[in-house]
């Protein structure tokens, strides 16, 4: 592997990617972005950043951007499990040795997404038996969800949603892309599947509650029923084996908090980021 990897990132410009771009530049990398042609987020890539259009559900039209890359941060943004467009494309990312980082999930990690009904699973299980230098980045959830109660935020003081007893050890989406820089450009995590959590375990509630504490007014909670949850997921496209999944998880989550690691601090020398320091980059999305 050269000082000066050539890395891909697939998915690159959503929560995670920006991130990864910036963390793989800030290591040396030279960085390549998969984009979909039409695709209104590319602006959020950092300059440096050379743009592949490609779509992950047609494979060989990643052949161009695969080209010449030593490594791929790589992301599947798909929710279902498809046995015939990730095989080929991890085929074509294996067809030559390359590290690979996979963002995978916390599910895998305590054995919740079974390889035969989760692309993470199964995405591992493609990658294991080949010859890449793969690490899997088992994930919590990303800090960047709290996203998703900016709408209830701005509009109100309280936030309506399911399981607010949920506990999880959630991370910065850059922390998260920081493991799979070292991972893509230091090296030495090879064949580690590693559980990539934030500093601190906190409620969704409590969440919202830092979120009312940045903006300097209460923000309350109030649980959404199980029922009523799940058929509004799957009314906004979740499939609802999926929807099932997730709410079940939550509803472990209030009896017994999220597992969670000190990996952020150990692969990158630097403190995890707090859900507050999110807040604050974030505050913004919720004025
Ligand atoms: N959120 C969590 O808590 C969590 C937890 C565990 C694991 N993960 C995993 O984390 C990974 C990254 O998540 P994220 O939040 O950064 O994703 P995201 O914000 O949903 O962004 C998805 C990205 O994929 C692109 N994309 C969509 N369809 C594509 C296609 N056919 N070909 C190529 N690119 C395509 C999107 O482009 P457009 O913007 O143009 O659609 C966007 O850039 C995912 O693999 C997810 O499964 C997430």
């Amino acid at each position: 592997m050269s000082d000066q990897p050539t890395v891909l990132i697939t998915a690159a410009t959503g929560n995670v990617g920006p991130h990864a771009a910036a963390e793989l530049l800030a290591r040396g990398a030279r960085v390549r972005a998969l984009v979909l042609p039409d695709d209104p987020n590319a602006g959020r890539l950092p300059a440096g950043v050379e743009v592949f259009h490609g779509d992950l559900g047609d494979p060989d039209s990643v052949d161009a951007a695969l080209d010449g890359a030593d490594g791929v941060f790589l992301m599947w943004p798909f929710f279902t499990l498809d046995t015939t467009t990730a095989p080929a494309v991890v085929a074509k990312i294996t067809s030559v040795p390359r590290r690979v980082a996979l963002v995978s999930s916390v599910g895998v990690h305590i054995g919740l997404e079974p390889v035969d009904n989760n692309c993470h699973a199964y995405l591992e299980s493609l990658l294991e038996p080949t010859g890449a230098e793969w690490t899997f980045l088992r994930t919590t959830g990303f800090f960047a969800n709290a996203v998703g109660f900016a709408g209830q935020v701005r509009g109100g003081d309280v936030v309506r949603f399911p399981y607010g007893a949920a506990t999880r050890t959630s991370v910065h989406e850059r922390d998260l892309a920081a493991v799979g820089a070292e991972a893509l450009v230091t090296g030495g995590l090879g064949g580690r599947a590693l559980l990539v959590s934030g500093p601190e375990e906190l409620s969704q509630a409590r969440q919202v509650e830092i979120i009312g504490e940045v903006l300097g007014r209460p923000i309350g909670w109030v649980d959404v029923e199980h029922d009523d949850a799940r058929r509004a997921m799957v009314d906004t496209g979740w499939p609802p084996s999926y929807a099932d999944g997730a709410l079940d998880y939550f509803a472990a989550l209030t009896k017994e908090p999220e597992v969670g690691s000190d990996v952020v601090a150990e692969v990158t020398g630097r403190p995890a980021a707090t859900f507050r320091e999110w807040v604050h980059e974030r505050v913004d999305a919720f004025r």
